[in-house]
């Protein structure tokens, strides 16, 4: 493509809580490197939408086993920056709060994680991808050539959050800040706290705290650790 610098192709992996200006500056620095992006959190929405849409959501809160036979042979794919659940367009779906508020139990299950991790890995497997998400620097892809984990103040990632429900679905449908926070406090405690493949720093992953940052700024903090690698 022609837009790529260079000829070498690289990983870059972005890892971080929810809220944290993941998939914003992923999807930029992929279009400007001219790679694809992947964003693993609406891959485990999507698997989440399935789970309730099954009506099984308290059966495999009891016996998480069963969630294999729903797991079959769902397909979950890209196509553009739209998200597909077996052929049918979720992009709107999987970002409702009931999803939210469940996703983070559903991504907890083992066959789920083995699951997608074969999918993410197919995915990144020629390179040139970013990629972003809770544990793509430990598990995915621990080789990536660049590992990122943003951090943000939780207040301020609520607030971003506000502001982007108010812009979709009105201030007055919209929870309040303090609502928002909580959410996203117990979020961070679950996925921090699961067994498999929880959400915490490589060693490597360079630390970008975007409280204070602007778009622009964590977008130009990825992009020149990308461009030293792809340069160097
Ligand atoms: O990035 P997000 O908030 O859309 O992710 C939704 C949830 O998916 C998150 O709370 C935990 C889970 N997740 C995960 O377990 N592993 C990933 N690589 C990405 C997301």
């Amino acid at each position: 493509m022609e837009t790529r610098i260079g000829k070498r192709l690289i990983i870059i992996a972005i890892d971080g809580p929810a809220a944290s200006g993941k998939s914003t500056t992923a999807r930029i620095v992929a279009g400007k490197l001219g790679y694809t992006y992947i964003d693993t959190g609406a891959m485990y929405r999507a698997v989440t939408l399935k789970v309730l849409r099954s009506g099984m959501l308290d059966e495999l809160r009891r016996d998480a086993g069963l969630v294999a036979g729903l797991l079959g042979d769902t397909v979950v794919e890209f196509r553009g920056d739209r998200v597909y659940l077996d052929g049918e367009d979720v992009s709107e779906a999987i970002r409702e709060n009931s999803v939210s508020r469940e996703v983070s139990f559903v991504s907890s299950l083992k066959p789920v994680r083995d699951r997608l991790l074969e999918l993410q890995q197919k995915m990144g497997a020629a390179r040139g991808v970013v990629m972003d998400g809770r544990d793509i620097g430990t598990v995915v892809f621990p080789d990536a050539e660049i590992k990122i984990f943003l951090v943000a103040d939780p207040h301020e990632r609520a607030k971003r959050r506000h502001a982007e429900l108010a812009g979709k679905v009105g201030s007055a449908a919209t929870p309040t800040v303090e609502e928002l926070e909580e959410e996203i406090r117990q979020r961070d405690r679950d996925d921090e706290q699961r067994t498999h493949a929880p959400l915490k720093r490589h060693p490597e992953a360079a630390v970008v705290d975007t409280s204070l940052l602007t778009i622009d700024e964590q977008v130009a903090r990825v992009y020149d650790l990308a461009m030293n690698v792809l340069e160097g």
